[in-house]
């Protein structure tokens, strides 16, 4: 009885960490909409959303620093935190057509650093988590500097938690 226990504890256990370490369905819905073949995209912290990338054709680059967490998918590229605040250890080398900034679980502030590189005017950026505090001031700021619009998307996950993503998109001439 007790290795029953056990076994649907840890079964719902796995469930409920991947589920809430995912983005939430409307999260994936608002990158499905916007993604199309060919398009260069990049997303900080790799996952089921790196499928979501792949499977539309896009040229993907996802960024990660655990192996253990990544999908086995070509466009993952492992890249230690350095620094401080830290950072994936890499280097953009183009421009993105969207950018979903969804890690490192260390904390998002320091892709600031490196988004001169990656934004150009049209860049479409989608911000998960930003329920948090930190996330919604990050969110505010890239906003701000690179003069986008900001739509935040809530809903109940499960029916008990509440999560939250933002997409920033350019002005409408
Ligand atoms: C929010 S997750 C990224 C999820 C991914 N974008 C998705 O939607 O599937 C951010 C980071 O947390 C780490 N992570 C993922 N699953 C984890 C887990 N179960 N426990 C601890 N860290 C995890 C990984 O390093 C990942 O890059």
């Amino acid at each position: 009885m007790n290795f029953m226990n056990n076994k649907i504890f840890s079964g719902f256990w796995n469930f409920y960490q991947r589920h809430f370490w995912e983005l939430s369905k409307p999260c994936e819905e608002a990158l499905r909409a916007r993604l199309k073949p060919g398009m260069f995209t990049l997303e900080t912290g790799s996952g089921r959303s790196t499928y979501i990338f792949e499977a539309a054709g896009c040229r993907h680059i996802a960024l990660e620093h655990k192996a253990k967490h990544s999908a086995a998918l070509p466009s993952v590229v492992i890249a230690p935190l350095v620094g401080d605040p830290p950072w994936y250890d890499w280097r953009p080398s183009h421009f993105f057509d969207l950018i979903f900034i969804d890690g490192p679980a260390t904390g998002r502030d320091a892709v600031l650093k490196v988004l001169p590189q990656c934004m150009k005017p049209s860049t479409t950026v989608i911000i998960d988590d930003t329920d948090r505090r930190a996330d919604r001031a990050l969110c505010e700021r890239i906003a701000r500097e690179y003069d986008l619009v900001a739509t935040t998307h809530g809903h109940w996950d499960l029916g008990f938690i509440h999560r939250v993503f933002t997409v920033l998109e350019p002005k409408r001439p």
